[in-house]
Protein backbone atom coordinates (compact mmCIF):
# COMPACT_ATOMS: atom_id res chain seq x y z
CA UNK A 1 0.00 0.00 0.00
CA UNK A 2 0.97 3.74 -0.42
CA UNK A 3 1.58 5.53 2.56
CA UNK A 4 -0.08 8.97 2.55
CA UNK A 5 1.68 11.76 4.24
CA UNK A 6 -1.83 14.07 5.26
CA UNK A 7 -3.66 16.00 8.07
CA UNK A 8 -7.21 15.01 8.30
CA UNK A 9 -9.01 17.61 9.43
CA UNK A 10 -12.42 16.39 10.39
CA UNK A 11 -14.89 19.59 11.60
CA UNK A 12 -18.04 17.45 13.45
CA UNK A 13 -15.23 15.18 14.58
CA UNK A 14 -16.80 13.49 17.27
CA UNK A 15 -20.20 13.11 15.79
CA UNK A 16 -21.83 10.58 14.84
CA UNK A 17 -20.15 9.69 11.44
CA UNK A 18 -16.99 9.96 13.03
CA UNK A 19 -17.33 8.18 15.22
CA UNK A 20 -19.21 5.08 13.80
CA UNK A 21 -18.01 5.38 10.44
CA UNK A 22 -14.90 7.38 9.90
CA UNK A 23 -12.89 6.48 12.77
CA UNK A 24 -12.90 3.31 12.19
CA UNK A 25 -12.63 3.28 8.70
CA UNK A 26 -8.84 5.55 8.98
CA UNK A 27 -7.81 2.64 11.85
CA UNK A 28 -7.99 0.02 8.90
CA UNK A 29 -6.30 2.30 6.88
CA UNK A 30 -3.54 2.78 9.57
CA UNK A 31 -3.79 -0.89 9.95
CA UNK A 32 -2.68 -1.41 6.41
CA UNK A 33 -0.10 0.77 6.28
CA UNK A 34 -1.79 3.29 4.32
CA UNK A 35 -1.21 6.49 6.34
CA UNK A 36 2.14 8.12 6.45
CA UNK A 37 4.21 7.88 10.18
CA UNK A 38 3.56 11.52 10.56
CA UNK A 39 -0.21 11.57 9.57
CA UNK A 40 -2.48 13.54 11.92
CA UNK A 41 -6.57 12.98 12.35
CA UNK A 42 -7.61 16.47 13.67
CA UNK A 43 -11.33 16.65 15.47
CA UNK A 44 -12.74 19.46 15.30
CA UNK A 45 -16.12 20.58 17.17
CA UNK A 46 -17.60 22.79 19.69
CA UNK A 47 -17.05 20.30 22.52
CA UNK A 48 -14.47 21.07 25.25
CA UNK A 49 -12.14 18.46 24.40
CA UNK A 50 -8.32 18.21 24.93
CA UNK A 51 -6.00 15.89 23.43
CA UNK A 52 -6.37 13.34 25.96
CA UNK A 53 -10.16 13.49 26.58
CA UNK A 54 -10.59 12.88 22.61
CA UNK A 55 -8.64 9.92 22.85
CA UNK A 56 -10.47 8.60 25.94
CA UNK A 57 -13.52 8.91 23.89
CA UNK A 58 -12.26 7.21 21.01
CA UNK A 59 -10.77 4.36 23.41
CA UNK A 60 -14.25 3.75 24.58
CA UNK A 61 -16.50 4.44 22.08
CA UNK A 62 -14.46 3.55 18.95
CA UNK A 63 -12.23 0.47 20.36
CA UNK A 64 -14.73 -1.92 21.30
CA UNK A 65 -16.66 -2.19 17.70
CA UNK A 66 -13.02 -2.58 16.15
CA UNK A 67 -11.88 -5.57 18.02
CA UNK A 68 -8.32 -3.90 17.80
CA UNK A 69 -6.17 -6.87 19.26
CA UNK A 70 -2.78 -4.84 18.32
CA UNK A 71 -2.40 -2.79 20.85
CA UNK A 72 0.93 -1.59 19.44
CA UNK A 73 -0.93 -0.33 16.34
CA UNK A 74 -3.76 1.11 18.47
CA UNK A 75 -1.33 3.26 20.27
CA UNK A 76 0.11 4.30 17.26
CA UNK A 77 -3.60 4.90 15.75
CA UNK A 78 -4.44 6.98 19.13
CA UNK A 79 -1.26 8.86 18.83
CA UNK A 80 -2.28 10.51 15.55
CA UNK A 81 -5.44 12.21 17.47
CA UNK A 82 -5.87 15.50 17.96
CA UNK A 83 -8.80 17.52 19.02
CA UNK A 84 -9.31 21.34 18.43
CA UNK A 85 -12.30 23.18 19.83
CA UNK A 86 -13.76 25.62 17.44
CA UNK A 87 -17.08 26.72 16.18
CA UNK A 88 -17.94 28.03 12.73
CA UNK A 89 -18.48 31.96 12.33
CA UNK A 90 -21.97 32.96 12.56
CA UNK A 91 -22.09 35.57 9.71
CA UNK A 92 -19.12 36.86 7.00
CA UNK A 93 -17.62 39.53 9.24
CA UNK A 94 -18.52 37.43 12.50
CA UNK A 95 -15.18 37.11 15.02
CA UNK A 96 -13.38 33.87 14.31
CA UNK A 97 -13.46 31.35 17.35
CA UNK A 98 -10.31 31.44 18.65
CA UNK A 99 -9.82 27.86 18.06
CA UNK A 100 -8.68 28.32 14.62
CA UNK A 101 -6.00 29.86 15.85
CA UNK A 102 -4.96 26.66 17.32
CA UNK A 103 -5.67 24.85 14.09
CA UNK A 104 -3.45 27.27 11.93
CA UNK A 105 -0.56 27.02 14.32
CA UNK A 106 -1.13 22.81 14.56
CA UNK A 107 -1.27 23.01 10.03
CA UNK A 108 1.90 25.68 10.08
CA UNK A 109 4.75 24.40 8.68
CA UNK A 110 3.28 21.24 6.54
CA UNK A 111 2.02 23.02 3.70
CA UNK A 112 3.80 20.69 1.54
CA UNK A 113 1.77 17.84 3.48
CA UNK A 114 -1.83 16.79 1.99
CA UNK A 115 -4.50 18.66 4.10
CA UNK A 116 -7.94 16.93 3.91
CA UNK A 117 -10.69 19.06 4.86
CA UNK A 118 -13.11 16.50 5.95
CA UNK A 119 -16.68 18.31 6.71
CA UNK A 120 -18.86 15.83 8.84
CA UNK A 121 -21.45 18.48 9.74
CA UNK A 122 -24.97 19.70 8.83
CA UNK A 123 -24.84 20.87 5.25
CA UNK A 124 -25.21 24.47 6.32
CA UNK A 125 -22.18 24.57 7.97
CA UNK A 126 -20.03 23.70 4.70
CA UNK A 127 -19.83 27.45 3.31
CA UNK A 128 -19.05 28.89 6.64
CA UNK A 129 -16.27 26.21 7.01
CA UNK A 130 -15.22 26.93 3.86
CA UNK A 131 -14.87 30.40 4.40
CA UNK A 132 -13.65 30.69 7.58
CA UNK A 133 -10.47 27.93 6.47
CA UNK A 134 -10.05 30.10 3.52
CA UNK A 135 -9.48 33.77 6.01
CA UNK A 136 -7.14 32.01 7.91
CA UNK A 137 -5.12 30.96 5.29
CA UNK A 138 -5.48 27.13 5.71
CA UNK A 139 -6.27 26.02 2.62
CA UNK A 140 -3.54 24.97 0.34
CA UNK A 141 -3.05 24.20 -3.58
CA UNK A 142 -2.92 20.44 -2.33
CA UNK A 143 -6.02 20.66 -0.18
CA UNK A 144 -8.91 19.32 -0.67
CA UNK A 145 -12.10 19.05 0.98
CA UNK A 146 -14.59 16.49 1.44
CA UNK A 147 -18.67 16.92 1.60
CA UNK A 148 -20.57 14.74 3.34
CA UNK A 149 -24.37 14.15 2.11
CA UNK A 150 -27.15 15.49 1.98
CA UNK A 151 -25.47 18.26 -0.64
CA UNK A 152 -28.85 20.41 0.04
CA UNK A 153 -32.45 19.63 -0.10
CA UNK A 154 -33.17 20.70 -3.36
CA UNK A 155 -31.13 21.98 -6.72
CA UNK A 156 -31.14 25.35 -5.48
CA UNK A 157 -29.90 24.51 -1.93
CA UNK A 158 -26.91 22.36 -3.32
CA UNK A 159 -26.19 25.38 -5.86
CA UNK A 160 -25.82 27.70 -3.21
CA UNK A 161 -23.37 25.03 -1.12
CA UNK A 162 -21.85 24.18 -4.33
CA UNK A 163 -21.24 27.86 -5.32
CA UNK A 164 -19.93 28.49 -1.19
CA UNK A 165 -17.68 25.63 -1.08
CA UNK A 166 -16.51 26.90 -4.95
CA UNK A 167 -15.44 30.19 -4.05
CA UNK A 168 -12.63 28.61 -1.62
CA UNK A 169 -11.93 24.94 -3.22
CA UNK A 170 -11.30 24.30 -6.75
CA UNK A 171 -13.34 21.36 -8.65
CA UNK A 172 -10.31 19.47 -8.50
CA UNK A 173 -10.23 19.41 -5.02
CA UNK A 174 -13.98 19.01 -3.77
CA UNK A 175 -15.08 15.41 -2.91
CA UNK A 176 -18.61 14.72 -2.53
CA UNK A 177 -19.22 11.27 -0.93
CA UNK A 178 -21.76 9.18 -1.67
CA UNK A 179 -21.20 5.82 0.29
CA UNK A 180 -22.59 3.90 -2.46
CA UNK A 181 -19.64 3.82 -4.41
CA UNK A 182 -17.63 2.60 -2.36
CA UNK A 183 -19.23 -0.39 -1.44
CA UNK A 184 -17.16 -3.32 -3.06
CA UNK A 185 -20.41 -4.34 -5.09
CA UNK A 186 -21.10 -1.36 -6.73
CA UNK A 187 -17.41 -1.28 -7.93
CA UNK A 188 -17.73 -4.89 -9.10
CA UNK A 189 -20.74 -3.71 -11.38
CA UNK A 190 -18.39 -1.77 -13.63
CA UNK A 191 -15.30 -4.68 -13.48
CA UNK A 192 -18.45 -7.29 -14.23
CA UNK A 193 -19.69 -4.78 -17.07
CA UNK A 194 -16.91 -3.79 -18.62
CA UNK A 195 -13.83 -6.53 -18.43
CA UNK A 196 -16.10 -9.56 -19.46
CA UNK A 197 -17.27 -9.48 -22.93
CA UNK A 198 -20.82 -11.97 -22.68
CA UNK A 199 -23.05 -9.53 -20.58
CA UNK A 200 -22.61 -6.09 -22.28
CA UNK A 201 -24.25 -7.39 -26.09
CA UNK A 202 -27.46 -8.02 -24.17
CA UNK A 203 -27.54 -5.05 -21.52
CA UNK A 204 -29.96 -3.31 -23.20
CA UNK A 205 -33.63 -3.08 -23.67
CA UNK A 206 -33.48 -6.02 -26.30
CA UNK A 207 -33.01 -9.03 -23.70
CA UNK A 208 -33.51 -6.90 -20.47
CA UNK A 209 -37.33 -6.99 -18.99
CA UNK A 210 -37.01 -4.07 -16.23
CA UNK A 211 -33.70 -3.62 -13.64
CA UNK A 212 -35.00 -3.31 -9.72
CA UNK A 213 -32.82 -1.27 -7.05
CA UNK A 214 -33.40 -1.50 -4.03
CA UNK A 215 -31.88 -0.65 -0.32
CA UNK A 216 -33.85 -1.66 2.28
CA UNK A 217 -33.02 -1.14 6.23
CA UNK A 218 -34.82 -2.58 8.85
CA UNK A 219 -34.00 0.30 11.16
CA UNK A 220 -36.17 2.71 11.63
CA UNK A 221 -35.19 6.49 12.96
CA UNK A 222 -35.38 6.84 16.42
CA UNK A 223 -33.58 9.72 17.55
CA UNK A 224 -33.20 11.27 14.15
CA UNK A 225 -36.31 13.40 13.86
CA UNK A 226 -34.54 16.81 13.61
CA UNK A 227 -32.94 15.31 10.39
CA UNK A 228 -35.26 12.95 8.79
CA UNK A 229 -38.73 15.40 9.60
CA UNK A 230 -37.11 17.51 6.74
CA UNK A 231 -35.16 14.81 4.40
CA UNK A 232 -37.32 12.42 3.88
CA UNK A 233 -36.50 8.62 1.88
CA UNK A 234 -36.16 10.16 -1.60
CA UNK A 235 -33.93 13.22 -0.73
CA UNK A 236 -31.94 10.78 2.14
CA UNK A 237 -31.35 7.57 -0.29
CA UNK A 238 -32.93 8.06 -4.09
CA UNK A 239 -31.39 11.33 -4.72
CA UNK A 240 -28.08 10.39 -3.94
CA UNK A 241 -27.52 6.47 -3.31
CA UNK A 242 -30.54 4.77 -5.42
CA UNK A 243 -29.76 7.45 -8.98
CA UNK A 244 -25.58 6.09 -8.49
CA UNK A 245 -26.69 2.54 -8.72
CA UNK A 246 -28.98 3.40 -11.46
CA UNK A 247 -26.04 5.79 -13.29
CA UNK A 248 -23.41 2.53 -13.30
CA UNK A 249 -26.23 0.06 -14.44
CA UNK A 250 -27.70 2.62 -17.28
CA UNK A 251 -24.31 4.28 -18.03
CA UNK A 252 -22.51 3.51 -21.56
CA UNK A 253 -19.14 1.86 -21.51
CA UNK A 254 -16.60 4.57 -20.75
CA UNK A 255 -13.38 5.06 -23.08
CA UNK A 256 -11.00 4.94 -20.16
CA UNK A 257 -11.11 3.96 -16.23
CA UNK A 258 -10.55 7.36 -15.36
CA UNK A 259 -12.65 10.16 -13.27
CA UNK A 260 -14.08 12.08 -16.09
CA UNK A 261 -14.95 9.44 -18.53
CA UNK A 262 -16.77 7.81 -16.19
CA UNK A 263 -18.32 10.42 -14.56
CA UNK A 264 -19.41 11.90 -18.28
CA UNK A 265 -20.71 8.94 -18.65
CA UNK A 266 -23.03 8.45 -15.42
CA UNK A 267 -23.78 12.39 -16.08
CA UNK A 268 -25.82 11.42 -19.02
CA UNK A 269 -28.17 8.49 -17.89
CA UNK A 270 -28.82 11.68 -14.87
CA UNK A 271 -29.65 13.76 -18.15
CA UNK A 272 -31.97 11.13 -20.08
CA UNK A 273 -34.52 10.61 -16.97
CA UNK A 274 -37.97 11.02 -17.97
CA UNK A 275 -39.10 14.02 -15.89
CA UNK A 276 -41.59 12.77 -13.46
CA UNK A 277 -44.05 15.68 -12.50
CA UNK A 278 -47.72 16.32 -12.26
CA UNK A 279 -50.16 13.34 -12.60
CA UNK A 280 -47.62 10.84 -13.70
CA UNK A 281 -46.02 11.75 -10.02
CA UNK A 282 -49.29 9.70 -8.76
CA UNK A 283 -48.20 7.10 -11.21
CA UNK A 284 -44.62 6.30 -11.19
CA UNK A 285 -44.29 7.17 -7.10
CA UNK A 286 -45.16 5.87 -4.15
CA UNK A 287 -44.68 6.97 -0.93
CA UNK A 288 -45.16 5.50 2.84
CA UNK A 289 -44.53 5.61 6.42
CA UNK A 290 -44.42 3.34 8.87
CA UNK A 291 -46.96 2.56 11.47
CA UNK A 292 -46.38 0.39 13.88
CA UNK A 293 -45.26 -3.46 13.78
CA UNK A 294 -42.79 -6.32 14.25
CA UNK A 295 -39.00 -6.62 13.30
CA UNK A 296 -37.18 -9.68 13.92
CA UNK A 297 -39.74 -10.54 16.57
CA UNK A 298 -39.47 -7.26 18.29
CA UNK A 299 -42.66 -4.77 18.79
CA UNK A 300 -41.51 -1.17 17.21
CA UNK A 301 -43.58 1.81 17.40
CA UNK A 302 -44.33 3.63 14.38
CA UNK A 303 -42.50 7.15 13.05
CA UNK A 304 -44.59 9.05 14.75
CA UNK A 305 -44.38 7.71 17.83
CA UNK A 306 -40.28 7.23 17.75
CA UNK A 307 -38.74 7.94 21.21
CA UNK A 308 -36.53 11.40 19.84
CA UNK A 309 -36.55 14.56 22.09
CA UNK A 310 -38.31 17.01 19.13
CA UNK A 311 -42.25 15.89 18.88
CA UNK A 312 -43.83 15.00 15.55
CA UNK A 313 -44.74 17.93 13.77
CA UNK A 314 -46.69 18.32 11.08
CA UNK A 315 -43.71 17.56 8.79
CA UNK A 316 -43.21 14.48 10.72
CA UNK A 317 -46.83 13.09 9.59
CA UNK A 318 -45.90 14.09 5.89
CA UNK A 319 -42.41 12.59 5.59
CA UNK A 320 -41.95 9.24 3.91
CA UNK A 321 -39.65 6.67 5.16
CA UNK A 322 -40.17 4.41 2.34
CA UNK A 323 -40.18 5.98 -1.52
CA UNK A 324 -40.86 3.75 -4.47
CA UNK A 325 -40.14 5.28 -8.06
CA UNK A 326 -40.55 4.11 -11.66
CA UNK A 327 -37.64 5.63 -13.80
CA UNK A 328 -36.92 5.43 -17.16
CA UNK A 329 -34.22 6.19 -18.93
CA UNK A 330 -34.41 7.98 -22.11
CA UNK A 331 -31.95 6.89 -24.89
CA UNK A 332 -31.48 4.24 -27.54
CA UNK A 333 -29.97 1.05 -24.90
CA UNK A 334 -32.91 1.70 -22.85
CA UNK A 335 -36.12 3.06 -23.95
CA UNK A 336 -38.80 1.15 -22.51
CA UNK A 337 -37.23 -0.39 -20.07
CA UNK A 338 -38.60 0.28 -16.50
CA UNK A 339 -35.95 0.92 -13.90
CA UNK A 340 -37.95 0.42 -10.52
CA UNK A 341 -36.21 2.04 -7.13
CA UNK A 342 -37.16 1.42 -3.55
CA UNK A 343 -35.96 2.11 -0.32
CA UNK A 344 -37.34 1.91 3.23
CA UNK A 345 -36.79 1.82 6.51
CA UNK A 346 -38.20 -0.46 8.77
CA UNK A 347 -38.54 -2.97 5.97
CA UNK A 348 -38.28 -7.14 7.30
CA UNK A 349 -35.02 -7.02 6.87
CA UNK A 350 -32.10 -5.06 5.77
CA UNK A 351 -31.07 -5.88 1.63
CA UNK A 352 -29.30 -3.54 -0.89
CA UNK A 353 -29.29 -4.89 -4.21
CA UNK A 354 -29.65 -4.60 -7.92
CA UNK A 355 -31.54 -6.92 -9.81
CA UNK A 356 -31.70 -6.86 -13.77
CA UNK A 357 -34.18 -9.08 -14.95
CA UNK A 358 -33.55 -10.27 -18.38
CA UNK A 359 -36.69 -11.12 -20.66
CA UNK A 360 -38.50 -14.87 -21.05
CA UNK A 361 -37.39 -17.04 -23.70
CA UNK A 362 -38.60 -16.03 -27.53
CA UNK A 363 -39.71 -19.36 -27.62
CA UNK A 364 -40.42 -21.93 -24.66
CA UNK A 365 -40.16 -25.71 -24.75
CA UNK A 366 -40.84 -26.80 -21.35
CA UNK A 367 -43.28 -26.01 -18.82
CA UNK A 368 -43.04 -23.92 -16.07
CA UNK A 369 -39.95 -21.61 -17.33
CA UNK A 370 -39.03 -18.28 -15.74
CA UNK A 371 -36.92 -15.49 -16.97
CA UNK A 372 -32.73 -15.04 -15.87
CA UNK A 373 -32.47 -12.81 -13.32
CA UNK A 374 -28.97 -11.14 -12.39
CA UNK A 375 -28.76 -10.14 -8.53
CA UNK A 376 -25.91 -8.04 -7.36
CA UNK A 377 -25.89 -8.37 -3.61
CA UNK A 378 -24.63 -4.96 -2.14
CA UNK A 379 -25.15 -5.96 1.40
CA UNK A 380 -25.83 -8.68 3.54
CA UNK A 381 -23.41 -10.95 2.10
CA UNK A 382 -21.55 -8.70 -1.04
CA UNK A 383 -21.77 -10.96 -3.54
CA UNK A 384 -23.50 -11.92 -7.76
CA UNK A 385 -26.25 -14.55 -8.49
CA UNK A 386 -27.25 -15.13 -11.79
CA UNK A 387 -30.56 -16.90 -11.74
CA UNK A 388 -30.68 -20.09 -14.95
CA UNK A 389 -33.08 -22.40 -15.50
CA UNK A 390 -31.51 -26.29 -15.00
CA UNK A 391 -33.11 -29.29 -15.46
CA UNK A 392 -33.50 -31.09 -12.45
CA UNK A 393 -32.01 -34.71 -12.12
CA UNK A 394 -34.53 -37.66 -12.82
CA UNK A 395 -35.51 -39.98 -15.30
CA UNK A 396 -38.94 -38.51 -15.61
CA UNK A 397 -40.21 -35.69 -17.54
CA UNK A 398 -37.87 -32.85 -17.72
CA UNK A 399 -38.96 -29.90 -15.88
CA UNK A 400 -37.01 -26.44 -15.65
CA UNK A 401 -35.77 -25.18 -11.95
CA UNK A 402 -34.78 -21.86 -11.17
CA UNK A 403 -31.37 -22.49 -9.62
CA UNK A 404 -28.56 -19.47 -8.60
CA UNK A 405 -25.19 -19.56 -10.06
CA UNK A 406 -23.67 -17.65 -7.30
CA UNK A 407 -20.29 -15.79 -6.29
CA UNK A 408 -20.00 -14.47 -2.93
CA UNK A 409 -16.76 -12.57 -2.84
CA UNK A 410 -16.19 -13.60 0.71
CA UNK A 411 -15.69 -16.72 -0.01
CA UNK A 412 -13.94 -16.37 -3.27
CA UNK A 413 -11.13 -13.78 -2.35
CA UNK A 414 -10.82 -15.13 1.15
CA UNK A 415 -10.57 -11.44 2.20
CA UNK A 416 -12.03 -9.11 4.54
CA UNK A 417 -14.96 -6.90 2.57
CA UNK A 418 -13.67 -3.11 3.37
CA UNK A 419 -16.25 -0.57 4.53
CA UNK A 420 -17.26 1.58 2.21
CA UNK A 421 -15.84 4.55 3.85
CA UNK A 422 -12.17 2.59 4.06
CA UNK A 423 -12.08 2.50 0.32
CA UNK A 424 -13.38 6.33 0.00
CA UNK A 425 -11.09 7.69 2.17
CA UNK A 426 -8.09 6.13 0.86
CA UNK A 427 -9.15 7.32 -2.77
CA UNK A 428 -9.56 10.98 -1.02
CA UNK A 429 -5.50 10.34 0.23
CA UNK A 430 -4.49 9.26 -3.13
CA UNK A 431 -6.36 12.24 -4.77
CA UNK A 432 -8.71 10.39 -6.77
CA UNK A 433 -12.02 11.22 -7.35
CA UNK A 434 -13.60 8.84 -9.46
CA UNK A 435 -15.76 7.50 -7.44
CA UNK A 436 -16.88 11.01 -5.88
CA UNK A 437 -20.11 13.04 -7.26
CA UNK A 438 -19.35 15.84 -9.53
CA UNK A 439 -21.11 18.89 -9.21
CA UNK A 440 -22.99 18.82 -12.57
CA UNK A 441 -24.00 14.78 -11.25
CA UNK A 442 -25.18 16.59 -8.27
CA UNK A 443 -27.17 18.66 -9.31
CA UNK A 444 -28.50 16.57 -12.60
CA UNK A 445 -29.97 14.59 -9.79
CA UNK A 446 -31.77 16.91 -7.82
CA UNK A 447 -33.05 18.68 -10.89
CA UNK A 448 -34.91 15.09 -11.95
CA UNK A 449 -36.45 14.73 -7.83
CA UNK A 450 -37.32 18.38 -7.25
CA UNK A 451 -40.87 18.15 -9.06
CA UNK A 452 -41.37 14.58 -7.80
CA UNK A 453 -41.18 16.72 -4.27
CA UNK A 454 -42.86 19.67 -5.51
CA UNK A 455 -46.00 17.55 -6.87
CA UNK A 456 -46.40 15.36 -3.60
CA UNK A 457 -46.29 18.86 -1.33
CA UNK A 458 -48.74 20.73 -3.39
CA UNK A 459 -51.17 17.66 -3.40
CA UNK A 460 -50.95 18.14 0.37
CA UNK A 461 -51.63 14.30 1.00
CA UNK A 462 -50.01 12.23 3.06
CA UNK A 463 -47.94 8.95 2.86
CA UNK A 464 -49.60 5.42 2.59
CA UNK A 465 -48.85 3.98 6.08
CA UNK A 466 -47.06 0.40 5.85
CA UNK A 467 -46.82 -1.86 9.18
CA UNK A 468 -43.18 -2.00 10.32
CA UNK A 469 -42.05 -5.18 9.19
CA UNK A 470 -43.59 -5.28 5.65
CA UNK A 471 -42.17 -4.52 2.84
CA UNK A 472 -43.91 -1.18 2.19
CA UNK A 473 -47.22 -0.04 1.55
CA UNK A 474 -49.73 -1.47 -0.95
CA UNK A 475 -48.87 1.16 -3.73
CA UNK A 476 -45.14 -0.26 -4.10
CA UNK A 477 -46.11 -3.66 -5.23
CA UNK A 478 -49.37 -2.39 -7.19
CA UNK A 479 -46.37 0.08 -9.03
CA UNK A 480 -45.17 -3.02 -10.33
CA UNK A 481 -47.98 -5.50 -10.09
CA UNK A 482 -49.69 -3.57 -12.99
CA UNK A 483 -47.24 -4.37 -16.05
CA UNK A 484 -47.58 -8.33 -13.88
CA UNK A 485 -44.35 -8.02 -12.15
CA UNK A 486 -42.90 -8.15 -8.64
CA UNK A 487 -40.09 -6.84 -6.62
CA UNK A 488 -37.81 -9.41 -5.95
CA UNK A 489 -38.16 -11.12 -2.30
CA UNK A 490 -36.28 -14.15 -2.63
CA UNK A 491 -33.24 -14.64 0.25
CA UNK A 492 -30.36 -15.54 -1.75
CA UNK A 493 -27.66 -17.65 0.08
C1 LIG B 1 -27.29 7.14 4.77
C2 LIG B 1 -28.68 7.59 5.15
O1 LIG B 1 -26.82 7.91 3.71
O2 LIG B 1 -27.32 5.78 4.37
C3 LIG B 1 -29.24 6.71 6.26
O3 LIG B 1 -28.65 8.94 5.59
C4 LIG B 1 -29.15 5.26 5.88
O4 LIG B 1 -30.59 7.06 6.53
C5 LIG B 1 -27.74 4.90 5.40
O5 LIG B 1 -29.48 4.49 7.02
C6 LIG B 1 -27.69 3.50 4.85
O6 LIG B 1 -26.36 3.13 4.59
P1 LIG B 1 -25.93 1.62 4.56
O7 LIG B 1 -24.50 1.66 4.15
O8 LIG B 1 -26.17 1.07 5.92
O9 LIG B 1 -26.81 0.97 3.53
Amino acid sequence: PVAHAADLVVFGGTGDLSMRKLLPALYHCDRDGRLAPDARIIAVSRGGLDDADFRGKVEAEVRPGLHAGDAAGWGRFLRRLHHVCADVPAGHDAPVHPGWGRLTRMLAGREDTGRVFYLASPPMTFGPFCRAAGRAGLVTPSSRVVLEKPLGRDLAGARRINDEVGAVFGEHQIFRIDHYLGKETVQNLLVLRFANAFLEPIWNSLWIDHVQITAAESVGTPGRRGYYDHAGALRDMVQNHLLQLLCLVAMEPPARNDREAIRDEKLKVLQSLRPISGTEAARFTVRGQYTAGRVDGRAVPGYLDEPDDTPPTDASRHVETFAAIRAEVKNWRWAGVPFYLRTGKRMPYRRSEIVVQFKDVPHSIFPGGEPNRLVLRLQPGEGIHLRIMAKEPGAGEVVPRPVPLSLSFADTFHARVPDAYERLLTDVLAGDPTLFMRRDEVEAAWGWIDPVIATWESTGGLPEPYAAGTSGPVGAHELLGRSGRAWHEEDLP
